[in-house]
C-alpha cells in the first residue's frame, strides 16, 4: 500500500485539482480523503494525477454579447481598468487560460490585421517577420493584393518565395540562371515557388473583377519585403552611360525610366494565355506553379489533408505544405514535426492550439481567419476546431519533405506494458491508439 497525503501532492501543483480519475482499472486511485492507494505496482508514487478539469475554451469571438472576464472557475477576477474587448473576445485562452497552461512560451500569434499596410496605386502589401513575431525564426509571410492588371514589379530576393493564391488569379513570370523561362496563371487555392535569386513578376488578371490576393511565405524569418532587388531601383541607381553601354543603345533610350521604385502599380490585365518569347534554352525543367486546388485530399475521420512537398511539386525545394480541414469538434491530432518549424496560416473557422515547449511550459492560443501561428520544431501541439463551421488552415514548413510524428501512432507501436507503466491506462484504451497515423480525428461520442 502506497499512501501520499493530499497536502504533499498539492505542493506539486500550481492549481487545485478537481475530481480524481474515475476508472483506472484497479491499479491506482485517489481515495475520497485525498490520498493515493495502490493495490498493484504503481509508477506514480511521487506525483499526483493530472487534473480532470476539461479546461474548455470559455468563449468564442462571436459570443460577444457579454463582456468576457479573466475568470476560470474559482480563479481570476473581473477587469476593473480599461480593456480592448474585441481582442478579449478573440483570445479567450490568453485572457482565461486553461489550468494546463504553465510556464512560458513565446507569443505564437500574429494577425495580419495588426501588420502595417503599404498602400499603392495598384493594391497593397503587409508583412509578418521577426520584427513583429520573434518566435518565427525560419519563415516570414506577406499578404498582397493586386487590382486587375496591377503588377508587383520585376524583382528578386535572397530568400525562396512560396505562394498560395487566396482569391482571383495571378499571372507569374520568371527566368532562371540557364535562360529558361516560365509563365503561368495561378488560380485560387494553387501554389507557386521561386528559388532564391530567381527574378520574377506577379500580375493580377481580369479573371476576377476585384483582381487577386495571395499569401507569400519566405524561407527565412528576417525577410523584409522592403529590401528586395527591384528592377526600377537598380536601373535608377546605375549611371545612364553604363546603361547605354550595357544594352548597346543610345542613352536617350532610357529618358523615361522611373527615378524610383514602382513596387505595386496599375497596368492593363494580361491577355488570356499570354506567352513568353521563345527561349533558345527552353522552359524551366520543373514548373514553378502547382495546382493544389485540383490535388485530391486524403480523407480522415475528422477532416482532410493535402500534403504537397518537393516529391510532388518538384520545384518547391525548401517549402512544404499541408492544407488541412477539421470538422467541428474534431482535431488535427497531437503531433510534432521532428526537425522543422511550422508557419501556420488560418483560412476559415475557429482554431485552438496548445504548444508544449518541453519541461513545464505550455501555452494555448486561439486563431481566427487571417491569423498566423508558429510552432517551433519538436514542440508538441494539436489544432482543435472550436467553432461550428469547417476549420481550414495551411501548415507550412521550411523543408523539401513533409514530416510529422503522431502521439497516437507512437504509443500504438511500442509494447503496451511500457505505455501502461507510464500512463496507467487500460488495454482497451491502448486498443484505441492508432497504428496508422489518424491525422485529423473526429469528435468522440458521448462519454460513458
Ligand atoms: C460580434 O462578432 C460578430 C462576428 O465575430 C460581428 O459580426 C459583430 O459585429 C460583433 N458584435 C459586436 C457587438 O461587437
Ligand atoms: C481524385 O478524386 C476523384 C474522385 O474521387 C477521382 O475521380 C480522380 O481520379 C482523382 N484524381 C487523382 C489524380 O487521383
Ligand atoms: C517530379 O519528380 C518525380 C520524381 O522524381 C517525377 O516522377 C515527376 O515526373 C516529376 N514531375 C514533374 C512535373 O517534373
Ligand atoms: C454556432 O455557434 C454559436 C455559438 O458559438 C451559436 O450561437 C450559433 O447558433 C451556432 N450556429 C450554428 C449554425 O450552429
Ligand atoms: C486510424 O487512422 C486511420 C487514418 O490514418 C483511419 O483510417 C483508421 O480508421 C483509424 N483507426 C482507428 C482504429 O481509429
Amino acid at each position: 500500500m502506497i499512501t501520499i497525503s493530499y497536502c504533499i501532492c498539492a505542493l506539486f501543483l500550481s492549481h487545485v485539482f478537481a475530481a480524481p480519475a474515475s476508472s483506472i482499472s484497479g491499479v491506482s486511485s485517489m481515495s475520497s480523503t485525498g490520498t493515493y492507494t495502490s493495490s498493484a505496482v504503481s509508477p506514480i508514487e511521487t506525483v499526483p494525477f493530472a487534473s480532470d478539469d476539461p479546461n474548455p475554451i470559455l468563449w468564442l469571438p462571436e459570443d460577444n454579447n457579454t463582456v468576457h472576464q479573466p475568470i476560470r472557475g474559482s480563479l481570476g477576477a473581473t477587469i476593473l481598468g480599461p480593456t480592448n474587448n474585441p481582442i478579449v473576445d478573440e483570445n479567450a485562452d490568453l485572457v482565461a487560460p486553461p489550468t494546463t497552461d504553465v510556464g512560458t512560451v513565446d507569443n505564437a500569434k500574429w494577425p495580419f490585421s495588426l501588420s502595417q499596410n503599404q498602400l499603392w496605386t495598384g493594391g497593397w502589401a503587409r508583412q509578418q517577420n521577426l520584427g513583429v513575431m520573434p518566435i518565427a525564426k525560419e519563415m516570414a509571410g506577406v499578404n498582397m493584393r493586386l487590382k486587375p492588371g496591377a503588377i508587383r514589379e520585376l524583382h528578386w530576393h535572397t530568400a525562396a518565395e512560396w505562394a498560395y493564391v487566396l482569391k482571383g488569379s495571378t499571372q507569374i513570370t520568371a527566368v532562371n540562371q540557364n535562360g529558361q523561362n516560365y509563365i503561368a496563371t495561378v488560380n485560387a487555392g494553387d501554389l507557386w515557388y521561386f528559388p532564391p535569386g530567381i527574378p520574377h513578376s506577379l500580375q493580377g488578371t481580369s479573371d476576377d473583377p476585384q483582381g487577386t490576393e495571395f499569401l507569400l511565405v519566405f524561407d527565412t524569418g528576417n525577410f523584409n519585403e522592403d529590401s528586395t532587388f527591384l528592377l526600377t531601383d537598380w536601373m535608377s541607381q546605375v549611371p545612364k552611360e553604363v546603361l547605354a553601354n550595357n544594352f548597346q543603345v543610345d542613352q536617350s533610350a532610357f529618358n523615361d525610366i522611373p527615378g524610383s521604385q514602382l513596387y505595386i502599380f496599375p497596368s492593363n490585365p494580361p491577355p488570356d494565355n499570354q506567352q513568353n518569347p521563345v527561349s533558345p534554352q527552353g522552359t524551366v525543367p520543373e514548373p514553378f506553379s502547382f495546382e493544389l486546388s485540383k490535388f485530391n485530399a486524403t480523407q480522415f475521420s475528422g477532416g482532410t489533408a493535402k500534403i504537397v512537398d518537393s516529391t510532388i511539386f518538384n520545384a518547391s525545394k525548401t517549402i512544404a505544405v499541408a492544407e488541412v480541414t477539421v470538422e467541428p469538434g474534431a482535431i488535427r491530432e497531437l503531433h510534432w514535426h521532428p526537425t522543422q518549424d511550422e508557419w501556420t496560416y488560418y483560412l476559415e473557422g475557429e482554431a485552438r492550439v496548445t504548444l508544449f515547449a518541453s519541461g513545464r511550459n505550455s501555452r494555448t492560443f486561439d486563431y481566427q481567419p487571417g491569423d498566423i501561428g508558429y510552432v517551433p520544431a519538436a514542440y508538441g501541439h494539436y489544432v482543435q476546431n472550436v467553432g461550428n463551421t469547417t476549420l481550414k488552415f495551411l501548415e507550412i514548413f521550411k523543408t523539401d519533405k513533409f514530416a510529422d510524428l503522431s502521439l497516437s501512432q507512437w504509443l500504438a507501436l511500442i509494447p503496451p506494458d511500457l505505455v501502461k507503466a507510464h500512463l496507467q491506462v487500460s488495454d482497451d484504451t491502448i486498443m484505441h491508439f492508432n497504428k496508422t497515423k489518424p491525422v485529423v480525428v473526429g469528435p468522440v461520442g458521448p462519454s460513458s
